[in-house]
């Protein structure tokens, strides 16, 4: 990668979801998970690195008792596309057994992330497991998976911003850039 900053390159590649309208929907997903979620003290399972910032933005906004832990996984490596084998690099930490959880993605594109978290969850006994995912792309899916609130459905491009990488950099944007 040369030698500009993160800010500059992405300056390079059109805008498919600015600040606001990301904003606006974490806003969306907040009210609706507080309503479904009242009195259930559910359990948030970011996953990184990419939900780093939907994860903070979005606790943000909730409204009612929750708690958050992390897994991180990796499928990626350096490339754009999936090598369509996931490896957790971090475990979670909580007990969720019994416990309503509610899985935070970035981005479903195979979906095979979400088809290997939701094995490896309901492994543990949650009483309840939902997936959150800001961004879904359209016609991507190698498996039929499981996403119960969605923030937007994108096409099947490559995307960067707001948490998403392109070779580890460019999560630091606030907004959601077209790559490919
Ligand atoms: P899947 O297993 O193919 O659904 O991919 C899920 C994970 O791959 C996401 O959680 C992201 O971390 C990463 N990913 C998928 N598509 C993109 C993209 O367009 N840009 C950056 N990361 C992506
Ligand atoms: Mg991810």
């Amino acid at each position: 990668m040369p030698d500009e900053t993160a800010k500059f390159l992405a300056s390079q590649y059109p805008i498919l979801l600015t600040a606001e309208q990301i904003q606006a929907k974490v806003k969306e997903l907040a009210r609706q998970l507080s309503a479904d979620y009242a009195g259930k003290c559910p359990v948030f399972i970011g996953v990184l690195n990419g939900s780093f910032m939907f994860c903070a933005d979005l606790l943000r906004q909730i409204t009612i008792d929750c708690e958050i832990d992390f897994i991180k996984i990796s499928s990626y490596g350096e490339a754009m596309r999936t090598s369509g084998v996931v490896k957790v690099r971090k475990e979670i930490n909580c007990h969720i057994e019994g416990r309503h959880v509610l899985v935070v993605e970035d981005i479903i594109d195979s979906g095979l992330s979400v088809m290997f978290l939701e094995k490896k969850m309901r492994e543990m006994k949650p009483q309840s497991l939902k997936f959150v995912s800001l961004l879904v792309k359209e016609g991507a899916a190698q498996v039929e998976y499981p996403c119960d609130y969605v923030g937007f459905r994108i096409p099947n491009r490559f995307v960067v911003g707001y948490g998403l990488d392109y070779a580890q950099k460019l999560r630091n944007l606030p907004a959601i850039y077209v790559m490919d």
